[in-house]
């Protein structure tokens, strides 16, 4: 069957890093994060201390050697060779990741990397402007939602399995932020797009999310395949 490209798009919390995660092992593809290329770029502002410094960031990015490797269902994320998987998850992070996605020179290298990621088919590309910018040509587009309370306590489960102690509000109060963040900066935001199908996982299980879009991808390698 044809391979295809897939975008997953959607605001913090909505369940698209597992699912995508999941609907690229059971095709067999490639899973790229690109939310982890802005983390790892706001981890080299924090250590470097330049963080209201915008162009020392795109200096220090532009000179810097980035990497999503992905073996097994894990990406690892390599910036000039140090790991920073588990450090670019941490609560600090968050709290400035979305200013740093709003620096256009950071976007402009950022999606330009991903544009050359996204050059072969049999990937699933997850974000907050892949169907919209990154790309537009997808095969498949999808935009996840949830309701805040949901996404709140979905992050607040995950901090809580990696022994973070953090209330309820504040998860919540960081969510609120960035989504308003996200979807109202100049540059790329946060978008449905025109041909995207929209699925709301507020009371969906992972499973049934996963399973519904592989079943999509299926019906479109058919499609995709009889077009060629
Ligand atoms: O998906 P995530 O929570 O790991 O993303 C972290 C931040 O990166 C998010 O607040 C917005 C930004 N982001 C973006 O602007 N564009 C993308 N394609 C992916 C993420």
């Amino acid at each position: 069957m044809k391979k295809i490209i897939i975008a997953i798009d959607g605001p913090a919390g909505s369940g698209k890093s597992t699912t995508a995660r999941l609907v690229a092992m059971k095709l067999g593809y490639l899973y790229i994060d690109t939310g982890a290329m802005y983390r790892a770029v706001t981890y080299l502002a924090l250590k470097e201390n330049i963080l209201h410094d915008t162009s020392a960031i795109v200096e220090r990015l532009k000179k810097s050697d980035l990497r999503l490797i992905y073996k097994d269902g894990v990406t690892t994320v390599l910036l000039n060779e140090e790991d920073v998987s588990e450090q670019i998850r941490y609560p600090e992070i968050n709290a400035n990741v979305s200013f740093i996605s709003k620096i256009k020179e950071v976007r402009e290298e950022l999606v330009r990397a991903q544009r050359k990621m996204g050059e072969s088919d049999g990937i699933v590309m997850e974000g907050r402007d892949i169907g919209t910018v990154v790309l537009p040509h997808a095969d498949l587009k999808i935009f996840m939602v949830a309701a805040l309370q949901t996404r709140a306590q979905r992050r607040l489960e995950e901090f809580t399995v990696k022994g973070k102690a953090l209330e309820l509000d504040e998860v919540k109060a960081n969510l609120a932020h960035r989504d308003s963040i996200d979807s109202s900066r100049e540059i790329n935001p946060l978008t449905k797009a025109d041909d995207a199908i929209e699925v709301d996982t507020t009371h969906q299980t992972i499973e049934d999310q996963v399973n519904y879009i592989v079943e999509l991808a299926r019906q479109r390698m058919v499609k995709t395949g009889n077009e060629n």
